[in-house]
Order: C-alpha cells, then sequence, then structure tokens
C-alpha cells in the first residue's frame, strides 16, 4: 500500500475496486481541442511516452472530416508512425464508416464510436440528430464486428448538455440501450462539460448497469467545475473499474474558454495509487510525458499533480545548480 491513505484508511477502502484501467485519450480528446498546431512526429513522440509510462489503453487520433476537427487530419500517419507492443490497446475515434475505413487502413484493431444524449450536442457536434447518428454508427458496428475489431461507444453530455441543461437519466437510458444493441464492446459515459456530482453519478451508474455490465461501463470526467476526481470516487463506489483521461488535462473545454478540460492522467492515477488501486502506470514517467507535452505545445497544462512536480523538480535543479562543486 502507497500514500498516505494507505496508513489509516484501509477499512474505509477495502470494498473499493484493487485495479483500475485507466483510458488515456489526450492525444485525441486533448489535441483536438488544441489551438496550437502539432507536428505528427512529436504527436508520435507523445504517444510513445504514454506508451512508456504504462499506460495500455491509448486513443491515438480521429478519423473525422479534416474540416471539423483540423487538428487530426494526419489520423492515418500517426496511426501508421506508432510501433507500440501488441499488449497495448490502440484506437481512434470514427464516426462513420468512411472513418472507419480508414481505423481498418491504419490497421487498428480498436475503435471508438461516440453519440451525444441530446440532440443539440448531437446536431453541433455530428450534424446527425440522436436517430441519424444510431443508423451511422450501427453500420459501422457491424462491419468493425465481420472485421473482429474491439468497439468502444462514447456516449457524451450523459449529466448536462451546453444548449439544453440537465440530461434525463431516461434518455441516456434508452441510447445506452441502443448502443447495446449494436454489440459495443465498452461503453464510456461522458461528463463533456464536467458539470456531474458525485451523487448523479452513483445514480447513473445504479440505473445503467440493469443495462450494462460494470466492468463494460466506462467513465469519462470532465474537471471544468473541479468536481472530476470526486466523480472518480463515486464511480468506484459504484464499482466503475474504467475511467478515462487525458495526459495533464490537455484540451481545455471548449464550452468553457479558459477552463480546465478533461481530468488529467496524473491527478487520476496519483489519487488512485494514494488508495492503494494498482493502475500499471509510473508517475514520474507519466509527469515526463506531461512534460513533453508542455514542451512541444509551448504552454503550461492545467494537471495538479504535473505542476506540482514540476515546480518541485524545478525547484531541486536550481538548488542543485547553486551547490558548491566538489573537487578533487
Ligand atoms: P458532415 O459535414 O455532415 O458530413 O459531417 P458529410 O457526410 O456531409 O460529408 C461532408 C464532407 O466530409 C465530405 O467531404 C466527406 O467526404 C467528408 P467533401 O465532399 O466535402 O470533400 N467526411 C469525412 N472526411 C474524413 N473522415 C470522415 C468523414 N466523414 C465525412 N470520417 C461528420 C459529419 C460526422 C463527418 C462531421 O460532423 C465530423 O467529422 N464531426 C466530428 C466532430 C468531432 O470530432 N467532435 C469531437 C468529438 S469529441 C466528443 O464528441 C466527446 C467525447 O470526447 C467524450 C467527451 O469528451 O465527453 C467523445
Ligand atoms: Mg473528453
Amino acid at each position: 500500500m502507497t500514500g498516505a491513505a494507505g496508513r489509516d484508511g484501509d477499512g474505509m477502502l477495502e470494498h473499493l475496486p484493487k485495479k483500475v484501467r485507466v483510458v488515456e485519450v489526450g492525444p485525441r480528446d486533448g489535441l483536438q481541442n488544441e489551438e496550437k498546431h502539432v507536428a505528427t512526429t512529436d504527436k508520435v513522440k507523445l504517444i510513445q511516452a504514454l506508451a512508456d509510462a504504462g499506460l495500455k489503453s491509448i486513443e491515438i487520433t480521429s478519423f473525422v472530416s479534416p474540416k471539423w476537427i483540423p487538428q487530426l487530419a494526419d489520423g492515418l500517419e500517426v496511426a501508421r508512425a506508432v510501433q507500440l507492443p501488441s499488449d497495448i490497446s490502440v484506437s481512434a475515434l470514427v464516426p462513420n464508416l468512411k472513418g472507419y475505413e480508414s481505423a481498418k487502413e491504419a490497421g487498428l484493431k480498436q475503435i471508438a464510436l461516440f453519440m451525444s444524449a441530446s440532440e443539440s450536442h448531437s446536431k453541433k457536434n455530428i450534424n446527425k440528430s440522436i436517430a441519424e447518428a444510431t443508423q451511422a454508427l450501427s453500420e459501422v458496428a457491424q462491419q468493425a464486428k465481420k472485421d473482429g475489431k474491439s468497439i468502444r461507444c462514447y456516449i457524451s453530455v450523459v449529466f448536462e448538455c451546453p444548449y439544453e441543461g440537465a440530461v434525463d437519466p431516461a434518455q441516456v437510458v434508452g441510447i445506452v440501450k441502443d448502443v447495446v444493441a449494436m454489440g459495443v464492446d465498452e461503453i464510456s459515459l461522458g461528463d463533456t462539460i464536467g458539470a456531474a456530482t458525485p451523487n448523479q453519478v452513483i445514480a447513473l451508474v445504479n440505473l445503467l448497469k440493469k443495462e450494462v455490465p460494470l466492468d463494460k461501463m466506462a467513465l469519462h470526467f470532465h474537471d471544468t467545475r473541479g468536481t472530476a476526481l470526486a466523480n472518480v470516487l463515486a464511480g468506484l463506489e459504484a464499482g466503475i473499474t474504467i475511467f478515462d483521461s487525458s495526459l495533464g488535462g490537455l484540451g481545455g473545454c471548449p464550452y468553457a474558454p479558459g477552463a480546465a478540460g478533461n481530468l488529467a492522467t496524473e491527478d487520476l492515477v496519483y489519487m488512485l495509487q494514494g488508495m492503494g488501486i494498482d493502475t500499471g502506470i509510473n508517475l514520474e514517467k507519466l509527469v515526463d510525458a506531461g512534460q513533453l507535452a508542455e514542451q512541444i505545445l509551448g504552454k503550461e497544462l492545467p494537471g495538479r499533480y504535473l505542476k506540482a512536480t514540476l515546480a518541485g523538480r524545478a525547484k531541486q535543479a536550481k538548488k542543485a545548480a547553486l551547490q558548491p562543486q566538489a573537487t578533487a
């Protein structure tokens, strides 16, 4: 057991899962929202650094319209250049059959579909109603299953929509049922604008576990209002063992300029490790990857553990530089 929580709080934590799978979405969900152009070679270096840190599930890019998301227009080049060991699941976001063909051409074994729990978000994000999106994704899922691919599906704005406000959990249940019928392997529930609170997380997971086994359900939190880690804890309490996050909190929030976006991977891993929950991830190497991302983007990232650790490292380096050199 590592971390302060291990000393006094063991009894409190006994019922929580002992192992969690972290799905890294920074190279896709993060970079799709960054203004600065990132070179393909830098994206590949970043993905390699994430793999070196021990991430076993990495979403590397998307195969969407380059007119909608120019930041990821080089998806095919990225996917071709990335060379990772076979125990790492490498995936990309796919909205339709055209995107699926690119993912297939890139040789990916896993794809991630996505749809929204509200009509307005669906229209703004993919120019389709929920019914049209369900039809389009069913076609992709059918083909992907035939080809033996593993399929994850995101459902965005499951708690609150930036255009419509609170989303009715009954609406989410209906969508989840349709997605389950497509035969997907995993469903990730997105708090896309970071509005959920822990009670809502527990209530939604409890409602949805009648439709999806808990080990096929992932939670995808944004930290816009500072509730992401509290929501992870609520998810753990509810029996969830798969959480999405983004290196350094890459990506920001398109609906609230200047606000934090995706939950930072280091913050998630720090909390889990402190609670004695195994992630298989090396935090020091994760910070190295975060530092690389900051260098590539030329700015500080919002992740708190990253900020604290890099400040500590800088202080140490300054101290070392001031030490008198030992003479022979
Ligand atoms: P559309 O304009 O309605 O598409 O966009 P269309 O079918 O009419 O085609 C228009 C043009 O796009 C055509 O090219 C197609 O070939 C091309 P043109 O003839 O004009 O030269 N096209 C494509 N090109 C490349 N790859 C494709 C593709 N499909 C069509 N796959 C479309 C519809 C879905 C394509 C578009 O709206 C789109 O790409 N949207 C994606 C937007 C996006 O990526 N948003 C961010 C996703 S993140 C998210 O949703 C949340 C999540 O992260 C969870 C969370 O954070 O909570 C998952
Ligand atoms: Mg996200």
